[in-house]
């Protein structure tokens, strides 16, 4: 009943990640996803951007390897995402839609891609990143700014009408600790709990990085979503380091992430309905990390070779 999973790399951002895509081109990278893991994650084949080139086509082709690829390996599929000011189309983002259109744009989508994968998601992130480090509703979010925050109770309730199994996650980074914005997760969900809207977890990113130290409450804080009747998880965990001027991490380095990868997963088995934890990649050949954070690296818990970390270590012997 506890599932590990990693983000399945595919094709990546196209100009920031210019790697081809890894299920059709390495078989080493499909080889060990398939035996490490539980649990998978389209690392952005089912973002708007990847799903909806144009606004009247859906792109499926490597969501549906996912999820082929997941079924076909015993493995369970987290989706994501529905709701988001991220990575979405020009046509979406620069159209100049009518309130009334674009609710349906996005009810249509809710209903077209939760239902196509009905039965087969596990958790679905309904909703990602809406609140900013203050707590407060995030104006770049096109959904939130142009139709009102009634529209988040809106993309579960569709969600849940589409695939009334899939459990239905809020999820975000910077929400590992006690703070403004899992406080203001905490607010909002009360509220649509009160108001019968099928809200089914929370869930942590935990994008860490050595900079700015292990979040220490995140058991803690957890534990008071769990509180509240909710599931938890662990979504895309990553430990991020400055590395040395060769690029090699030194041994007190990896035993350092080791040491926050340990901690994270110790958190999520200490609370009760935190039964999901994954990992955003499983090897630094893959890893957004050093295209996203400039002078960090070694990120995930594989070398580029595919050479186990000690990371990788803690993580089997904690479990
Ligand atoms: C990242 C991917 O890893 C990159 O390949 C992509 O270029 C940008 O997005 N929070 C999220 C994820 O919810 O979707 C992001 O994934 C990382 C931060």
């Amino acid at each position: 009943g506890f599932y590990i999973g990693s983000a399945a790399a595919g094709g990546g951002h196209h100009e920031e990640q210019p790697y081809p895509d890894p299920f059709t081109s390495d078989q080493e990278y499909r080889k060990r996803l398939a035996a490490e893991f539980n649990s998978v994650s389209p690392e952005n084949q089912m973002k708007w951007e990847y799903l909806r080139p144009e606004r009247g086509t859906y792109n499926f082709g490597m969501a549906d390897k996912i999820v082929k690829f997941a079924r076909q390996n015993h493995q369970v599929v987290r989706g994501h995402t529905l709701l988001w000011h991220s990575q979405n189309p020009a046509w979406l983002e620069q159209g100049a839609f009518s309130k009334e259109e674009l609710r349906e744009i996005l009810r249509e989508h809710i209903f077209t891609v939760v239902g196509r994968y009905r039965g087969q998601i596990q958790q679905w992130d309904v909703a990602n990143e809406i609140f900013n480090e203050a707590g407060q509703l995030r104006t770049e979010n096109i959904w939130i700014r142009e139709l009102g925050p009634g529209i988040i109770a809106d993309a579960f309730r569709w969600a849940h009408q589409a695939d009334p199994k899939a459990k239905l996650f809020f999820n975000d980074y910077g929400v590992e600790s006690v703070n403004a914005k899992s406080n203001a997760y905490i607010a909002l969900i009360k509220d649509l709990r009160a108001q019968r809207v099928p809200v089914h977890g929370f869930s942590a990113q935990a994008h860490l990085s050595t900079r700015y130290g292990f979040p220490g409450d995140l058991q803690a804080n957890l534990q008071r979503f769990d509180d509240l009747g909710l599931e938890t998880a662990i979504t895309e965990l990553d430990v991020r380091m400055d590395l040395p001027a060769d690029g090699k991490p030194t041994e007190a380095q990896l035993a350092q992430q080791a040491d926050y990868y340990q901690r994270t997963l110790a958190a999520c088995l200490a609370v009760d309905d935190c039964n999901s934890f994954t990992i955003w990649g499983f090897t630094d050949k893959y890893s957004w990390v050093p295209v996203f954070f400039q002078g960090e690296g070694s990120a995930t818990v594989m070398t580029e070779d595919f050479s186990r970390k000690p990371s990788y270590y803690a993580l089997r012997d904690t479990l």
